[in-house]
């Protein structure tokens, strides 16, 4: 059984006057100690996505589908059943660190208060479990940084101590939305072998939402590429960036430098995503797409497995993606 398992999960929100789909019928799944990474432009509808999974929409959101994690339906549980779930089973660590961390509140008082809300912990036990954590996110002097507020820290440090907090009750499940944009190349670098160490210690599954598909070939195992909040592509990640076979997947790639790719390096993507509210006709990606054809004007092209790896794509091109013989 997959640790988790989207099944056409649709998100919308209503809007004076008017209801905006930004999530359209995405599935995945997601086994124990796997890591995944979604990527996708701006508005794609990645952090919305992970929001769902654990009940955080905003008010005026709805989603509709199947999340199942070890099995059990999360998706429409009630605030209690899900802060336990949020809690104790998934983590996330949010695109801005300082969303979850209070400022007025010394760091160690607010992991120490985690493990007393979700572990019954008494002070002293929960004050040595916070200060192995901040070891474990390898912060320097740990007990100095639990005793500090969070403006004393850097970013790379509030990171970790972000990271630290949502590792605390021992998820299975750790979401991590963007969690290097902010920090300098260096520090970026500490942070994706932090992710990977620490994964592999607690033996946590992750799912990491990201632009910088370096990011995701240093780090993950599994790749979901949306657009305009649909799935385009998803499968391994060595054979997504060895043979991509959505046209949208090879212009990330093709855009991002210093990462091998065997893909035709002419073919990038032009223009701009679309607006959600006007999708484009059949495929959204078509007017940005150099292999489309009179079918993408016309049908939405399902997500639909090939090959035997586990491969899924959306697009009714068939062909291995060369760019000369086939620009419209
Ligand atoms: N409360 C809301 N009401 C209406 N629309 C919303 C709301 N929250 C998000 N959206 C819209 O949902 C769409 C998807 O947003 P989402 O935050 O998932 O994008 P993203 O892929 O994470 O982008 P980024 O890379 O910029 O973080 C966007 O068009 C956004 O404007
Ligand atoms: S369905 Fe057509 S327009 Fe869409 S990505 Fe494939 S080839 Fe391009
Ligand atoms: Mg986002």
């Amino acid at each position: 059984m997959a640790l988790l398992d989207v099944k056409d999960l649709s998100i919308g929100f209503h809007m004076p006057g008017r209801d905006v789909q930004v999530v359209d019928k995405v599935s995945f799944s997601l086994d124990e100690r796997q890591t995944m990474a979604i990527v996708g432009e701006s508005g794609s509808g990645k952090t919305q996505t992970a929001f769902s999974l654990i009940g955080l929409l905003a008010g005026n959101g709805y989603a509709s589908g199947s999340v199942k994690f070890e099995g059990n339906e999360i998706l429409g549980l009630d605030e209690s059943k899900l802060n336990k779930v949020r809690a104790e089973q998934i983590a996330m660590i949010f695109q801005d660190p300082m969303t979850s961390l209070n400022p007025y509140i010394r760091v160690g008082e607010q992991l120490v208060e985690v493990l007393k809300l979700h572990k019954g912990m008494q002070y002293a036990a929960a004050e040595a479990e916070s200060i192995r954590m901040l070891d474990a996110v390898k912060l320097p002097d740990a007990r100095n940084i639990f005793s500090r507020y969070p403006h004393e820290c850097s970013g790379g440090m509030r990171q970790r101590i972000m990271i630290a907090m949502a590792l605390l009750c021992r998820p299975k499940l750790l979401i991590a939305d963007e969690p290097t944009t902010a920090l300098d190349v260096t520090v970026q670098a500490q942070m994706l072998e932090l992710f990977k160490s620490l994964t592999a210690e607690f033996g946590t599954a992750l799912i990491i939402i990201t632009h910088d598909l370096g990011v995701v070939a240093g780090l993950a195992d599994r790749m979901l590429v949306m657009y305009a909040g649909r799935a385009v592509e998803t499968g391994a990640v060595d054979e997504l960036f060895y043979d991509p076979r959505h046209p949208y997947t090879l212009g990330l790639l093709n855009s991002t430098p210093h990462v091998e790719v065997r893909a035709n390096r002419l073919n990038s993507i032009t223009g701009s995503p679309p607006n959600l509210e006007h999708l484009p006709s059949g495929c959204a990606f078509h007017p940005r797409c150099a292999f489309r054809f009179e079918r993408c004007f016309a049908e939405v092209p399902a997500l639909v497995g090939f090959g035997d790896g586990g491969r899924k794509k959306a697009c009714h091109y068939t062909s291995p993606l060369v760019a000369e013989e086939n620009a419209a």
